[in-house]
């Protein structure tokens, strides 16, 4: 499916400012994906901080997104045929996994989560702490049985790999 739409959503998980760019959505785009880029408002600050908005935007026609349209706003973004949710945050897998649309980045994803077309990757990033939260196994279950593809390896090449295996 590569050459068509994918909707790549980072959260502020530590590193992605160093990383998602260059080590994913660069990649991406070489491989042909048209790149939706929606962030979460961590990631948007860290990703600005670091300097890497510009060459992000450069990865793509469509704009780079973390706020949401004003309802007379056409949407920015066509519907991606494959959503990539790398890096997802202890927080962000919670609140998909629970359907907390709270930013733009949590909104297109968990709608996508109910358009059985859409297949959706997510790679969650979080500590040992946040992994023995008493909720993050029954979260990653809910997200499990709704046909997330989760890839459990680390760092962006397994992000890859799976989207070159897959889709
Ligand atoms: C330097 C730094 C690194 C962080 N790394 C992680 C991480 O790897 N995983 C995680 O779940 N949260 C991490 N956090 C905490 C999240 O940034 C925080 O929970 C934030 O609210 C996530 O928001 P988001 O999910 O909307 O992006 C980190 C915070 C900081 C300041």
């Amino acid at each position: 499916m590569s050459g068509g739409v994918l909707g790549l959503v980072a959260s502020g998980a530590g590193g992605v400012e160093r990383w998602f760019r260059g080590g994913l959505a660069e990649p991406a785009a070489a491989r042909g994906w048209r790149l939706a880029i929606t962030l979460t408002p961590a990631a948007a600050r860290w990703l600005e901080a670091a300097g890497e908005l510009d060459a992000l935007r450069a990865c793509t026609d469509l704009p780079v997104r973390w706020t949401s349209r004003l309802p007379s706003e056409p949407k920015p973004h066509p519907v991606p045929d494959v959503f990539v949710f790398a890096p997802a945050t202890a927080n962000s897998v919670a609140k998909l996994a629970l359907g907390l649309a709270d930013n733009q980045a949590l909104t297109v994803v968990c709608e996508a989560l109910g358009m059985p077309d859409v297949p959706v990757v997510v790679q969650p990033r979080a500590g040992e702490a946040q992994r023995r939260h008493p909720a993050w196994a029954g979260h990653l279950a809910t997200l499990r049985s709704a046909g997330v593809h989760l890839v459990e390896a680390s760092g962006p090449e397994a992000v890859l790999d799976h989207l070159d295996r897959s889709f």
